[in-house]
């Protein structure tokens, strides 16, 4: 069956380059895009006309770093820095995940909510609990949410209630458990960060990694005192980076959150490794770790995607991350004379669409062949304007201001899951 989906198509399939077509077509074949058309395609029976009007038909969202377990601390304590803050109210937060009828009830809304603000993929962390970490799927599956999942592996440096004792072995457990259980959620590998992993378990971790084939999320280089840390407890690598490298968790399918403080060197062995580089710029603001200077990675052909980071992060709203990662740059741009230009909103579009979707494997913008991916956003309730705007005009400002109440459909993995 053909749904033909019409309105005001604004797409990102290149760093800094929007395709814009007014009054355009996005044709699916099964929910996969098979035509983006400038005009109504010649009528087939059967077909499923959504008309849209004036709206704008945008891609979707990908944050490709949140922690799920600290979405009930959303907005509350970012009053301390990274390590202390993990100590004083994460790690007590997470602990309430060994509850797993609790974790229904936050996960449900979770997974609501994100659909709400136009986020179908998303890469995330769990919690160090197994039977949480299949209920955080099933609500995402059951909603309409796709991506990764990772359990948090971790078995030092944390808490007694969330310290792992037997290695990998729930992981792999885990593992077993999602097997041919989800259609478009799948797992991924999630040591915490390396002060919260041994050496054995980083180890193993790496050869689950060369086993199953599956990708690897981290983080990296977030604060001063946790590289410093990393340092004193790998004495033999030069740079944090390489504490993941050393173990095999480093490479074309790995996601590392921040890169605050990734310096040419550390960013070349991203760019090599083809590591993805996660920006998080509500989170490095709130925890006061600093700004990841975005527009140097993307100059060295590093690759770039958002994340929001909830709750280090107090925005769960992507197109409001990607207008603070806007804002970050400009402050590092002010902040520092040899730092080059900011990013621009057709910049900022690209990085919290494309770039996260193609992590999961889909192509540039609406990419023919790909499950649609799509946001369709009516911005008549946004404040009125004297004059017409023009299309990548009422982009910018679908960036800065909508909220939920602005998005009138959501489209993931080619159906219609809100309205
Ligand atoms: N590093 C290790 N764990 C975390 C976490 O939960 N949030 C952030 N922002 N950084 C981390
Ligand atoms: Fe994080």
């Amino acid at each position: 069956m053909r749904t033909i989906i019409k309105g005001n198509i604004i797409h990102a399939p290149q760093l800094g380059e929007l395709s814009i077509i007014p009054g355009g077509c996005l044709v699916l074949e099964d929910g996969a895009i098979a035509a983006v058309c400038d005009a109504m395609p010649p009528a087939r029976p059967g077909d499923q006309i959504e008309d849209y009007g004036d709206c704008l038909l945008l891609q979707s969202f990908a944050d490709l770093h949140l922690h799920a377990p600290q979405f009930p601390l959303l907005g509350m304590g970012m009053d301390l820095p990274l390590l202390e803050w993990l100590d004083t109210y994460t790690f007590p937060m997470e602990a309430y995940f060994a509850d797993t009828g609790y974790a229904r009830r936050a996960y449900r809304r979770l997974a609501g909510t994100l659909l709400s603000l136009g986020t179908t993929r998303v890469c995330m962390f769990s919690s160090v609990h197994r039977e949480a970490t299949l209920v955080l799927m099933e609500e995402l599956e059951q909603a309409g949410v796709a991506g990764y999942v990772g359990k948090v592996d971790m078995d030092r440096n944390c808490p007694d209630a969330l310290r792992e004792t037997d290695g990998i072995a729930s992981t792999r457990r885990w593992l077993a458990d999602c097997a041919g259980r989800f259609s478009h959620i799948r797992p991924i590998l999630t040591p915490r960060f390396t002060p919260a992993c041994s050496d054995g378990l980083l180890q193993d971790l790496g050869a689950l990694a060369a086993e199953t084939g599956l990708p690897v999320q981290s983080h990296l280089s977030e604060n001063p005192a946790e590289v410093a840390w990393v340092r004193e407890l790998h004495p033999d690598c030069e740079q944090y980076w390489e504490s993941y490298a050393k173990y095999g968790l480093w490479n074309g399918r790995t996601a590392m959150a921040h890169c605050v403080y990734s310096d040419r060197r550390e960013r070349q062995a991203m760019g090599d490794a083809g590591v993805l580089a996660v920006h998080c710029p509500d989170s490095n603001t709130s925890l006061s770790s600093g700004i990841a200077p975005v527009r140097r990675m993307l100059e060295e052909g590093v690759k770039v995607a958002l994340g929001s980071d909830i709750a280090g992060g107090a925005e769960l709203a992507m197109n409001r991350v990607a207008a603070g990662a806007i804002r970050a740059s400009k402050l590092l741009a002010l902040s520092d004379p040899d730092h080059p230009a900011f990013l621009t909103v057709l910049e900022a579009y690209y990085l919290a669409t494309t770039a996260g979707h193609q992590f999961f494997g889909a192509g540039a913008g609406f990419a023919v062949g790909d499950k649609l991916h799509a946001i369709v956003v009516d911005d008549s309730a946004l404040p009125p304007v004297p004059r017409p705007l023009t299309l990548p005009e009422r982009l910018e400002r679908a960036l800065y201001l909508m909220g939920p109440s602005d998005i009138r459909a959501v489209y993931s993995e080619g159906r219609k899951v809100s309205a």
